[in-house]
């Protein structure tokens, strides 16, 4: 099969940054209503891996399909599109994205019509791209993050040729306001309000994957949140890799504390935001947030370590000093605030008495969340091409010591919870428990609870019975 190279990725090029991103709509694809014409009860199978931006560019991508006639399928074997949306952040992302690859190509081989697509982050890399390309000769399409606007254009290219379509360019990027999107949610939506990351922390593959920091602009932000407040949804999630660094780039004189006061008062119930980077959380930020009951009391705000040479070693631009002063300014200002977290074990070269002051701050902040990782080379990156000398016991044993210290003071606050009453938005039927519905607090905690369907997007008052450590048992107050 011959292949047609439109674009292919260069983590140079990738790095590489200007001032301003072009806001565009793009074009009408010309052929669309021939391509309309093509599809006649196709179906679509999509699987995303990764992030919420991952998630959010399912749902433009869901909203494209759809508009020129594919019905989702949740059957890859009923579908005549594939795409496998994929996540390079760490290693183990990677590999689910193989074996993945490894069961759908028989698919093809039975259906020479099929499209077997990969996009998102993994494909931005030249050298996993080349390893797919070589294992994987059944795939024939390859499109980047970038190129999602393209997509008309990619699955005509793919379904009226031969050929394998590569469209991978690593570019800044430019901020798409593309129109169809089907949200995977009724009552809970994603809204971008920033594109990409420039902060280029040393062991991170996202700025070479999601271009620079781009804002979109305040009222465009505003507008979709509008529309969204008036469709009756419950929660709005503002969404970019580092949320603070929001309208730097533009020239619109608003901040992301502007942003997020001005979507306060739409009224939605419910407003969250992710993710914050400690360097660019403001003041301003902490004091909205206190002042807006319809700003959620929850903060993710990744640490990392909490060694200041390994922090420097990762480009995270503040001390543990500054990060616990940040911690301190909120815990103070947003009274019953829920703080969660990123902490990456087994940096190169961390040694015991590093790792402990990531412990020792663990312990100071009592985060009520965390993510743990084991640290993951990306080829690419600055820190991969550091000599480690930690070995992978002790990054397991550090690993599981970190867990453990995060456990219990997540279990200690899940207990002081029994007893209370909190909002809970519901989400529907408990993942593992028939019986059983479940949703979110505020701050959010898991909470499952006996309830009925009409409960569905709503929020309801539920009570406490019962603390596990990542999840609570609670009661229906006043039926
Ligand atoms: N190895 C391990 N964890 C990583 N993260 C990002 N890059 C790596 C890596 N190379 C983690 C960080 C980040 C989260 C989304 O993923 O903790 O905050
Ligand atoms: Fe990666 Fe750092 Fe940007 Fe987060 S802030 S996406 S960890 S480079």
């Amino acid at each position: 099969m011959k292949t047609k190279i439109i674009n292919t990725p260069d983590m140079l090029k990738a790095a590489s940054r200007r001032k301003e991103a072009t806001v565009f709509v793009p074009a009408s694809f010309d052929k669309k209503d021939e391509l309309q014409a093509i599809i006649k009860d196709e179906k679509y199978y999509i699987h995303t891996y990764g992030c919420q931006a991952n998630v959010r560019d399912e749902e433009t991508m869901r909203g494209m399909l759809e508009d020129v006639g594919f019905t989702q399928t949740d059957k890859p074997e009923d579908a005549s599109v594939i795409i496998i949306n994929t996540c390079a952040v760490r290693e183990n992302a990677e590999d689910k994205v193989y074996g993945e690859i490894g069961n759908l190509k028989i698919l093809r081989k039975k259906n020479k019509k099929l499209i077997l697509a990969i996009c998102g982050c993994m494909v931005e890399q030249p050298e996993i791209l080349k390893r797919l390309m070589d294992t994987f000769k059944e795939v024939n399409l390859y499109f980047g993050t970038h190129e999602i606007p393209e997509l008309y254009s990619l699955i005509y290219q793919a379904k009226t040729s031969e050929q394998i379509v590569v469209a991978i360019e690593s570019k800044p990027g430019e901020v798409v306001e593309i129109k169809p999107a089907r949200r995977s949610n009724e009552y809970k939506a994603f809204v971008n309000v920033i594109y990409g990351c420039d902060k280029f922390c040393t062991y991170c593959i996202v700025p070479y994957t999601r271009g620079k920091e781009r804002s979109r602009h305040y009222n465009d932000v505003l507008k979709e949140c509008e529309e969204l407040v008036k469709q009756g949804y419950q929660e709005i999630t503002l969404l970019g890799q580092n949320v603070n660094a929001y309208g730097k780039d533009l020239d619109e004189g608003k901040d992301f504390a502007d942003l997020l006061e001005a979507v306060a008062k739409l009224g939605i119930p419910r407003l969250r935001f992710t993710t914050s980077h400690p360097w660019d959380f403001s003041s301003k930020m902490i004091d909205i947030i206190a002042k807006y009951p319809n700003i959620m009391k929850f903060i993710h705000l990744p640490v990392q370590s909490g060694n200041d040479r390994v922090l420097k070693a990762m480009g995270r631009r503040y001390t543990r000093e500054q990060y616990l002063a940040l911690v301190k300014e909120m815990r103070e200002k947003i009274p019953g605030l829920s703080l969660s977290t990123d902490i990456i074990v087994g940096f190169p070269n961390e040694t015991d008495e590093e790792f402990k002051d990531t412990l020792s701050l663990v312990d100071i902040v009592k985060y009520e969340a965390a993510f743990t990782f084991i640290y993951s080379p990306r080829k690419g990156t600055p820190a991969a091409k550091i000599a480690d000398n930690v070995s992978k016991e002790t990054k397991s044993a550090r690993f599981m010591e970190l867990v453990k210290h995060l456990e219990k003071h997540i279990e200690e606050h899940s207990a002081s919870l029994v007893g209370k009453t909190f909002d809970v938005l519901v989400d529907g039927v408990s993942k593992n428990d028939k019986d059983m519905y479940s949703g979110y607090t505020e701050e959010n905690k898991l909470v499952h609870f006996k309830g009925c369907e009409q409960m569905i997007g709503k929020i309801v008052k539920v009570k406490i019975i019962e603390s596990h450590t990542y999840s609570m048992i609670g009661e229906i107050v006043n039926g």
